[in-house]
Order: C-alpha cells, then sequence, then structure tokens
C-alpha cells in the first residue's frame, strides 16, 4: 500500500465529495442525480436537462447533453474521444494515465481510441455477432428456466440476487470458458469490481476494489496460461491463441465480464420492476411471453441501465450553441435521452405497445456501440419470458433499494412475491 498515495487520493474524495453535495444542495442538476429522493425518480432532472440550452454547464465543471438528437450526434461524432490528449481519464487529475479515483478498473478497449480501439474490438468482436450469439439461446433458456423455477418455488424472493444477477454471471462465464470450480469467486469479483465502476467514494471502497480486480485478473490470467497448451472452444482459448500481449489480454477478458454482467442484470430487474409496478405491461406479458423482446427494448428506454457516457474533444469544436475547448468533459445522457418526448409520445409512461420503443440510446452509439448489444438482447427476452410465464401476479414487496450511482440505475435489492 502507498501511503503518499492514499493521503492525495483521500483528500481529493473529501474534498470531491463536499463540493458535489453542497453543489447538489445549491441546485446543481447533475450532482443532484447522486443524492436522495432525485436518486429514486430522477424524471423530473432529465426534462430539466434536456429543456436546458444544450448543452448544459454543470457546476461540476462538465459540459451537458441530454436530448435524444444531442446524445445521439455527440456518440457518433468521431472527433469527440473517450481519452483526454494526454491519454488520461476525462474529467480526471492524473495527466496521461487512469485517474485512480474516477476510473479505478482498466477497461480495455471502452476507454480507447482508435487506433488501439479498433485492433482490440476487432480480436472479440466474433464472437458476439448475433449468429454466434443465437447459439448461446439453448443455454440461456436451460439456465433462465432453471432459476425461474427455483425462484417460482420460494413464492418471495430478491429478483437482483436470485434471478438477475446469476443468469448473466453463468452466461459469461461459459461464453469465456471459466470452469465451474471458479465460478463462484468469478461472480463475487465480478459484483465487487463493477460496483466500483462508476467510480469510488472511499478508500476503503478503492482497496477492497483493487484486491478484488487483482484476484480476477490472477484468475483470468492463469486461465489464460492453461489454454494457450490445452485449448477449448472458448473465448479465452480463442485469445490465448492470439498471441497478444497477455496483461492486454487479461484486460480484455475482464472488460467482458464487467461490462455484461452488472447491467444485463440490471436490465432484468429494471424491466420487472417498472412493469409489475404499472401492472398492465406485466399482465400483457404474462398473456403472451413471445412479447419479451418488446419488453426488453420499452425497459432499455425507460430506465437505462447505464445513464451516461462521457467524450471530449482534442481540439476547439463547436457542440450545440458553444465551443468546447480541448479535454473539456461532455456527458451524453443516455437515460433522459430515452424519455425526449420529441422522439416518444408520453414518455414517462411504460407502454409495452410503443412504436418507438426501439429508438432508445440504452447501448450507445457509433464505435463505442455496445459489443454485447446481442447477448444482453437475447438473455432478457429469454429471461423475462421465463419469469412472466410462471409467475403472471408477480407483484413487488417493501424494501426495494436503489443502488447510490450517476452511472448505473439499478437495484441493490428488488423484493417480489408470486
Ligand atoms: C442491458 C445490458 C447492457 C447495456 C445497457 C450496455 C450498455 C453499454 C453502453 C452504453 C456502452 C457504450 C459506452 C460508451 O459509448 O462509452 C457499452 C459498451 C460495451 N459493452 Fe455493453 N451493455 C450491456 C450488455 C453488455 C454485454 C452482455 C456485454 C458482453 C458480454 C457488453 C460488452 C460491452 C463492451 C465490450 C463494450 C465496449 C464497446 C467499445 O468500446 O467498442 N455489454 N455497453
Amino acid at each position: 500500500m502507498d501511503l503518499r498515495r492514499d493521503v492525495r487520493l483521500g483528500t481529493r474524495l473529501a474534498v470531491v465529495r463536499a463540493g458535489g453535495l453542497a453543489m447538489a444542495l445549491a441546485g446543481d442538476p447533475v450532482l443532484r442525480l447522486l443524492y436522495r429522493p432525485w436518486i429514486d425518480d430522477p424524471t423530473a432532472i432529465q426534462r430539466q436537462l434536456r429543456e436546458a440550452a444544450q448543452p448544459y454547464a454543470s457546476r461540476a465543471g462538465v459540459l451537458v447533453v441530454a436530448t435524444h438528437a444531442m446524445c445521439r450526434d455527440l456518440v457518433r461524432d468521431r472527433r469527440f474521444m473517450v481519452r483526454t490528449r494526454s491519454g488520461g481519464s476525462l474529467g480526471g487529475a492524473v495527466e496521461g494515465e487512469r485517474d485512480p479515483l474516477l476510473e479505478p478498473v482498466d477497461l480495455s478497449f471502452l476507454g480507447m481510441d482508435p487506433p488501439e480501439h479498433t485492433r482490440l474490438r476487432r480480436l472479440v468482436g466474433t464472437f458476439f455477432t448475433p449468429a454466434r450469439v443465437n447459439g448461446y439461446e439453448p443455454l440461456v433458456v436451460a439456465l433462465s428456466e432453471r432459476l425461474a423455477d427455483e425462484a417460482a418455488k420460494q413464492g418471495r424472493f430478491d429478483l437482483v440476487a436470485d434471478v438477475a444477477t446469476p443468469l448473466p454471471v453463468a452466461v459469461i462465464a461459459e461464453i469465456l470458458g471459466v470452469p465451474d470450480a471458479d465460478a463462484g469467486a468469478f461472480a463475487q469479483w465480478g459484483r465487487a469490481v463493477a460496483a466500483g465502476l462508476g467510480g469510488v467514494r472511499s478508500l476503503r471502497a478503492l482497496h477492497r476494489l483493487e484486491i478484488a480486480i487483482g484476484e480476477l485478473r490472477a484468475l483470468l490470467g492463469d486461465l489464460l496460461e492453461k489454454r494457450r497448451h490445452d485449448p477449448a472452444d472458448d473465448l479465452i482459448s480463442h485469445l490465448a491463441a492470439q498471441d497478444a500481449d497477455a496483461q492486454e489480454t487479461v484486460s480484455l477478458a475482464a472488460l467482458l465480464l464487467l461490462a455484461g454482467f452488472e447491467t444485463t442484470s440490471t436490465l432484468l430487474s429494471n424491466a420487472v420492476a417498472a412493469m409489475t409496478e404499472a401492472r398492465e405491461p406485466w399482465a400483457q406479458l404474462s398473456a403472451s411471453p413471445g412479447r419479451a423482446a418488446d419488453a426488453v427494448e420499452e425497459s432499455l428506454r425507460f430506465d437505462a441501465p447505464i445513464q451516461f457516457t462521457a467524450r471530449t474533444p482534442h481540439e476547439t469544436l463547436r457542440l450545440g450553441d458553444r465551443d468546447v475547448a480541448p479535454d473539456t468533459v461532455v456527458m451524453a445522457m443516455l437515460g433522459a435521452a430515452g424519455r425526449d418526448p420529441a422522439v416518444h409520445a408520453d414518455p414517462d409512461v411504460f407502454d409495452l405497445d410503443r412504436p418507438t420503443r426501439g429508438e432508445h440510446l440504452a447501448f450507445s452509439g457509433g464505435i463505442h456501440y455496445c459489443l454485447g448489444a446481442p447477448l444482453a438482447r437475447l438473455e432478457g427476452r429469454v429471461a423475462l419470458a421465463a419469469l412472466a410465464a410462471r409467475m403472471p401476479a408477480l407483484h413487488r414487496e417493501d424494501g426495494a433499494v436503489r443502488r447510490r450511482s450517476l452511472l448505473l440505475r439499478s437495484y441493490q435489492r428488488l423484493p417480489v412475491s408470486t
């Protein structure tokens, strides 16, 4: 442990936390999203951000776009990057490298600009094409049906812990080729690391996270080494055969776990929460489980698991009615875009029959468009159909807890009864 680094990071954390709360109380809408009551229902803030002149300048020192059109154009604009000119984190205090507070985990190509981004994305792209992903359907069906049967038997259960989390972990473990014996530990590390993805709140959390990342990387590194000599038909073997840099390959494998697990889990719990609260959509889905693909799209629009992404220009660029200086952080509020009345009539209503449900930015766009979108859609469709078919009277119980995160709009706990 490096004490000087800890003191430096601890001081920055305290300043950022105190400053953030003060600005939230003073009315900064972006920071308010981190605190109650806004964290439970961000609808009003999303509207405020969409109705402001775009881009909106937050007192947190970032620019924000929140309409569908502005968010879509920003993520597709290849002049806006995911690294600063010196290669640092967006908004970070560390020049030229990852900022451990804002970006505690190496997110491989998600955090890279071309040409590195292009090279690494190509290495795994073939594993996530719709055709290849369809091959995983029997596995996803078997896992979803088993989890839904077990949950139905319990009668009362936590949707997050009992269904929404184990499904995507088991699927990605299978795709990567993590043996059953390691799958439990794999899930725990995944959970610990995913919890810190949006930045950490304390030094203790940072240390916990660093230990979890170290263990996860060790597991993936060992597996990679094993598969070099003894290949199987899985993604780790495919990567082992590429003769790529070992550190880089481990980061890539970790990205696939981290990007795909908490997000898909969040999609499932947000979808069940929204549909059982509105009742009508859940009744519709139970009557016709074949409509689960529509439920997935409407849920991604209604409650995007990843609420924002960010970009920065490397030269002064015009955006809306502003000149944006190099290295300025521009946040694209993907969740707010899903509720834009310019695209969706009555946007705050969950409507399974909505014709525009597919017009959301929950998977972002441009060169960083979610690589796992076909897999997430498959898991969402199969799991929601399995639940709705077995549990037509599913309803929420008291005790639901939202996670306190600006990035991930998700539940920590979602108690339900059949
Ligand atoms: C509902 C579930 C999911 C949601 C909402 C989601 C959302 C996103 C978003 C918003 C981005 C782009 C971020 C940006 O533009 O900066 C992204 C990128 C990515 N996602 Fe997903 N994701 C989901 C599931 C998955 C799954 C299942 C996997 C893989 C197993 C996955 C792998 C990735 C990867 C590798 C990237 C980086 C793409 C790049 O930088 O080129 N995601 N995801």
